[in-house]
């Protein structure tokens, strides 16, 4: 398992600045020289794009089970085709989303029962858990704000992300050392520094890219 890479997933509430710092990352790494693979969900895959189609432009409210399941299988495919052979190759994967967003929207957001949630997702991840989350957490108004949204966003809508929150919260409690929580308020540069210098600590620990960090 020597070349074996590591998983980072970035997760948080929209607007949160998951995207800017999952590039911001990507960026840093390849410029020290680390073999790096920068994905999002669906990951590019071609069923992945189409199912992402459904889910962003059903004129139809979709059940949320209907929803979940669209979204797990894209997930497999992203898994299946681009994380886990990338993660062969021995790449760093840093991945905008993955399975706490679940348990986040689907779970807390949607209030689908979490064992299940859990259950079905170990399926679709084949098992794969993120060595390291970094978890961007902001006031849904603030997030929302950022992305302008927030003129079309209803009360009810600000609680169900009010819930995405405390979902997201309540996962990084029960796995302090794998999820770090980052105040998202704090300056994008800040956000970057401090997300690099917990990711080379865990690179650290676990023996990996040793020469590549020492070189730095
Ligand atoms: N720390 C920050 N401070 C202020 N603005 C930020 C910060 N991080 C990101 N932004 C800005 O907020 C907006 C949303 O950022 P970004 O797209 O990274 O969020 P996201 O979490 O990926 O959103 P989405 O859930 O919609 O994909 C962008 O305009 C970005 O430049
Ligand atoms: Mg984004």
């Amino acid at each position: 398992m020597g070349r074996w890479g590591f998983f980072v997933t970035i997760e948080g509430i929209e607007g949160s600045g998951k995207s800017t710092l999952a590039k911001g990352l990507y960026e840093l790494l390849k410029e020290k020289g680390f073999p790096v693979l920068l994905t999002c969900e669906p990951g590019g895959t071609g069923a992945g794009e189409k199912i992402r189609e459904i889910l962003l432009f059903s004129k139809e409210k979709l059940s949320p089970y209907t929803e979940l399941f669209l979204f797990l299988a894209s997930r497999k495919e992203h898994v299946e085709k681009k994380i886990l052979p990338a993660l062969r190759e021995g790449k760093i994967v840093i991945c905008d989303r993955f399975d706490d967003s679940t348990i986040a929207y689907q779970g807390f957001g949607r209030e689908l029962p979490l064992r299940i949630l859990k259950r079905i997702n170990k399926i679709v991840t084949c098992g794969l858990k993120p060595s390291l989350t970094f978890l961007l957490d902001i006031d849904p108004e603030e997030g929302l704000r950022r992305i302008e949204r927030r003129d079309r966003i209803e009360e009810e809508e600000l609680e169900f992300h009010q819930r995405v929150r405390e979902g997201f919260l309540s996962i990084a409690k029960r796995a302090k050392k794998r999820v770090i929580v980052i105040d998202a308020k704090k300056e994008k540069k800040e956000i970057l520094k401090i997300a690099f210098e917990k990711l080379l600590q865990r690179l650290k620990e676990k023996r990996k890219y040793i020469s590549l960090i020492k070189s730095l």
